[in-house]
C-alpha cells in the first residue's frame, strides 16, 4: 500500500500526458546515454509509460534487450507461443502454433494489461513494444495509465476499488489444451499494491477464458470500471507506433484497433514483457 495516497493522487492527476510528453528520442536505442535513459525513466514515473522514437533501421533484438537492461527491465517472462527466447515477434499467423490466439490476428484487442492470467509469482510489470514495421492501415494502440483509473474509482466509491483488490475478483479457469502448459484455476485482484508502494493492475475485457466474481461488490467494481475506460477518459492516449518507435511502460492499459497488412511489408511488432517495473530498483514512490 501506498504511504501518502492523497499525495500520490493529486500528483498523477496534476501531470495528465500529451503525446509529446511521452515521446524520447534515441540517437542509438542499443546504447541510450545517460541523458536518454534519465528522460525514458522520468516518463515513466510520471506516466507509467514512455514513447521512443529511434533511428528507422532495423534493431536487432541485442539491442532491444541491452535498452530494457538500461531501464531496469530484465526477467523477460517466457511466453509458451514465444518464437524463441521470450521476446515475441507479434504478426498474422494464418496457420500453425498461435494462429487462434488474437494478438496473432488482425482483429481489434480490447483493454487489458499484459499477463493477467500469470500466476502471482510471475506477474507482468513491465512491458516494450517495439514497431519494426507498422500496418498499412490502423494498428493503433490506445493506452491509460492504470494509476489514474484507480483514482477515478476510488473518488466515486472507494468500495469499488477494495472490491478490485480481493485475491478473487476474477479467477482464470484451468487450462487442459493440448500443447499448452496445464495449469490449475488460478484466482486473481485486479489491483495489487507492491510493498514499494507501487499499483499493477491484472485485467481484461474479454469474457472468455475469465471468470468474475459474482459477488455483488466486484461486479458494482467492474461495471463502473468498464464505464470508466468506455468513456474516453482523461489521460487516455491513441497512439500508432512507426517504425523504430516503442512503448516502455508498467504495463499499462491497452487496447489495439484492427489492422490491414501489407502482404509484402506485413506488421511486425516485437513484445517483451518483464517481472521488474521500469527503473524502479526498489525505491519507494516518488514522483
Ligand atoms: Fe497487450
Amino acid at each position: 500500500m501506498i504511504d501518502d495516497y492523497q499525495a500520490w493522487r493529486a500528483a498523477k492527476l496534476g501531470a495528465i500526458p500529451a503525446l509529446d510528453d511521452l515521446l524520447v528520442r534515441l540517437a542509438d536505442p542499443g546504447n541510450p546515454t545517460q541523458a536518454e535513459r534519465s528522460a525514458l525513466l522520468e516518463r515513466c514515473r510520471r506516466f507509467n509509460m514512455a514513447v521512443y522514437c529511434g533511428p528507422d533501421r532495423p534493431l536487432d533484438k541485442a539491442e532491444l534487450r541491452a535498452l530494457a537492461a538500461a531501464l531496469g527491465l530484465v526477467s523477460l517472462d517466457p511466453n509458451q507461443l514465444a518464437d524463441d527466447d521470450g521476446i515475441s515477434a507479434l504478426a498474422v499467423r494464418e496457420h500453425g502454433s498461435g494462429a487462434r490466439f488474437i494478438p496473432y490476428t488482425n482483429r481489434p484487442i480490447a483493454w487489458h494489461t499484459d499477463g493477467y492470467y500469470n500466476p502471482p509469482d510471475r506477474t507482468v510489470r513491465g512491458l516494450i513494444l517495439h514497431c519494426l514495421r507498422p500496418a498499412l492501415r490502423g494498428g493503433v494502440n490506445a493506452l491509460y495509465d492504470p494509476d489514474r483509473l484507480y483514482i477515478a474509482l476510488r473518488d466515486r466509491d472507494p468500495e469499488w476499488t477494495a472490491a478490485l483488490e480481493r485475491p478473487d475478483a476474477f479467477t482464470i479457469p484451468a487450462q487442459a489444451e493440448p500443447g499448452l502448459e496445464p495449469r490449475p484455476p488460478q484466482p486473481s485482484p485486479v489491483f495489487t499494491w507492491d510493498e514499494d508502494g507501487h499499483l499493477a493492475m491484472r485485467y481484461t475485457a474479454r469474457t472468455r477464458s475469465i471468470a468474475w466474481s459474482a459477488d455483488p461488490a466486484v461486479q458494482r467494481a467492474k461495471a463502473a470500471l468498464e464505464a470508466i475506460l468506455a468513456g474516453d477518459p482523461p489521460g487516455r492516449l491513441d497512439h500508432r507506433l512507426e517504425a523504430g518507435q516503442g512503448l516502455i511502460c508498467n504495463n499499462v492499459l491497452h487496447t489495439r484497433t484492427g489492422f490491414e497488412d501489407d502482404p509484402a511489408k506485413p506488421r511486425l511488432i516485437w513484445r517483451a514483457r518483464y517481472y521488474e517495473r521500469v527503473g524502479t530498483n526498489g525505491e519507494r514512490k516518488a514522483l
